[in-house]
């Protein structure tokens, strides 16, 4: 695919000229061309490979922290090897000249690093460290262990209990204000792309359809069909570097167009 389709294309232009916004919804497949592995569809995804319920619950941290810890300080360690994609250096272009709200399903930090300002996290931070116990927030990690299975997490200096990821486990509730921003850019959008995600974890999932009863044309960016995939006014078959660096350029040919006609 190498032009944007002509319907993106023209929701984009109308958002544009109505002086709309455009908010972004962004999941796991927005870094997989960083090398971060999506957590379904592939052998590699790392739902195919480890148990969440051993993993990313806080029973299972209350189980064996050591065992949590050393899996989320692996997942650390592979974010801080990575580097943003193309998508994500064209999202940020695509701030510069477009009113812009960015929401996240995911836990890195790719998306900062490409120069964009996150409005939710609605899934945490990998780097938000807090205290199990008390909350206290934390920023220094202990040294990675390539390796190690287990690792005994740090401790609070606070209150003496274990550190934990800033990641929102199966069973918690989405941090508030990550997810006061989310609803926020769905209902007040004109236009929402929804960037690599399968669209099957909830409440993050019904957003598009959010933005879609308030007005917004939404648009799937993903090279597979998706949950979402028949709900969305218009799907585009590619993948968030291909499809985000074609989109981030138009609005300037845009703004070229329209001063030419003044
Ligand atoms: P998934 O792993 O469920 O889905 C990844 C999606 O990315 C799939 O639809 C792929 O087709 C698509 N994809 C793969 N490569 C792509 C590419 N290069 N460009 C665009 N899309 C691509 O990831 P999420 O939907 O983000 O929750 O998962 C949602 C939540 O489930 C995660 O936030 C996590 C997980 O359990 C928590 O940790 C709470």
């Amino acid at each position: 695919m190498d032009t944007v389709p002509a319907a993106v294309a023209g929701a984009l232009r109308r958002t544009i000229d109505g002086g709309g916004i455009v908010c972004v919804l962004t999941g796991a497949g927005m870094s997989a061309e960083s090398g971060i592995p999506t957590f379904r569809g592939t052998r590699d995804s790392l739902w195919s490979r480890f148990d969440p319920m051993r993993l990313a619950t806080a029973d299972a941290w209350r189980e064996d922290p050591a065992l949590v810890w050393g899996w989320y300080r692996w997942r650390m360690q592979g974010v801080r090897d990575a580097q943003p994609n193309a998508g994500h250096r064209a999202l940020a272009e695509l701030a510069r000249h477009v009113p812009l709200s960015l929401v996240t399903q995911n836990v890195d930090d790719l998306h900062e690093r490409a120069g964009s300002v996150v409005d939710g996290h609605v899934h945490g931070s990998l780097f938000a460290l807090r205290c199990f116990a008390c909350g206290r927030a934390h920023t220094a990690l202990d040294d990675y262990m390539e390796g190690a299975q287990r690792v005994e997490p740090m401790r609070c200096t606070a209150c003496g209990d274990r550190i934990r990821p800033g990641v929102v486990w199966f069973g918690e509730a989405l941090p508030d204000d990550a997810w006061a921003s989310a609803v926020d850019a769905a209902e007040r959008c004109a236009l929402m792309l929804v960037v690599g995600t399968s669209g099957l974890v909830y409440p993050a999932a019904g957003l598009p359809a959010l933005a879609r009863r308030h007005g917004a044309t939404v648009v799937e960016i993903n090279p597979e069909p998706t949950a979402l995939s028949a709900e969305v006014d218009h799907v585009w078959r590619a993948t968030a570097a291909e499809a985000l660096q074609q989109l981030s350029v138009l609005p300037r040919s845009i703004d070229r167009h329209s001063s030419a006609g003044r």
